[in-house]
């Protein structure tokens, strides 16, 4: 009896220092890297994979369904569509990269994730315009202020502005060309900026791909919380890539891509009718502010 266990217990050992053999060999492979930052991700990333399959004692059979996984993702990638980085956004690793890029500097504002719908070239709107272009959805009034961490307002900042109408659509969803619900423009000679959207409704992220089916099988929704999405720039400050949540919505920290953060949920005042600030009459609005806050860029 003894002599059996000694014999399975020397084969695991012997299957143990296989497998790390391999992992060494595989790690050391990388050696000849001229680049270092290469080098250290290439073996950093091939020790965490060897770790991940060796914890998981991974089968063949479920190593061919992760390469069928992967290529699906790849085939789905097209030119307005990355499925590589909404599996990124799904993991959570783009919010912790995110992260980790944009610590925390004073009061600045805090970043949250790009996602697939920004569009370069959307229109500019002056102060107090209209952003939604057409998109359906409830008016909203959106006002704030853009400053420094040291409060010194910021004038002329460039605010570009995107969100999806009540129905849950992006503008490039619409298989049209128009242009609805994303704008550009620029804060005033007091940093402060004034324009007309609409109130953020929870919609899905496109999953109708493989990273949706990844979501489904594991029981998860790929609802997002309400938000609109705001990248602000000035010379001389780190580029603003983030939203403002909507307190109270019903998808809040269940959100697919695990982009909300407390200082980014804000009060959106509801108004049953009209008249609005600017004396539109309307059925119903809201009113929302957010009061931006840019970290000086990095000086290297
Ligand atoms: C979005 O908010 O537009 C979004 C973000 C991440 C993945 C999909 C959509
Ligand atoms: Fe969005």
């Amino acid at each position: 009896m003894t002599e059996v266990l000694n014999d399975a217990h020397s084969a695991t050992v012997v299957q143990t220092a296989r497998e790390q053999a391999l992992v060494e060999t595989v790690v050391a492979s990388f050696d000849g890297a001229t680049d270092d930052r290469l080098r250290t991700i290439l073996q950093t990333v091939a020790r965490h994979v060897h770790a991940a399959a060796r914890e998981l004692q991974l089968t063949e059979i479920e190593w061919e369904s992760m390469i069928t996984f992967l290529t699906e993702t790849g085939q789905t990638c097209t030119d307005t569509r990355q499925e590589f980085i909404l599996l990124s956004d799904v993991l959570g690793l783009s919010m912790q990269v995110i992260g980790m890029n944009n610590p925390p500097v004073a009061d600045a504002t805090e970043a949250t994730v790009f996602g697939p719908f920004f569009v370069e070239g959307a229109p500019h709107i002056e102060l107090g315009g209209d952003m939604a272009l057409g998109a359906p959805g409830e008016p909203c009034w959106v006002t704030g202020s853009v400053s420094g961490t040291d409060g010194a307002p910021i004038v002329g900042a460039r605010i570009e502005v995107w969100e999806a109408d009540e129905a849950g659509q992006y503008d490039v969803q619409y298989g049209d060309d128009r242009q609805a619900a994303r704008a550009h423009l620029f804060s005033d000679n007091d940093g402060g900026f004034r324009f007309w959207g609409l109130t953020p409704t929870p919609y899905p992220i496109p999953h109708d791909g493989p990273v949706g089916r990844m979501l489904e099988a594991a029981g998860r929704s790929p609802m997002r919380a309400s938000h609109l999405h705001f990248m602000v720039t000035a010379p001389g400050y780190r580029r603003l890539v983030t939203h403002i949540f909507v307190e109270g919505d019903e998808i809040g920290w269940k959100d697919a891509v695990f982009g909300v953060k407390e200082s980014l949920i804000k009060s959106f005042a509801r108004h049953a009718s009209g008249p609005t600030p600017d004396g539109r009459y309307v059925t119903s609005w809201s009113e929302v502010t957010f009061d931006i806050v840019l970290a000086a860029a990095d000086r290297n």
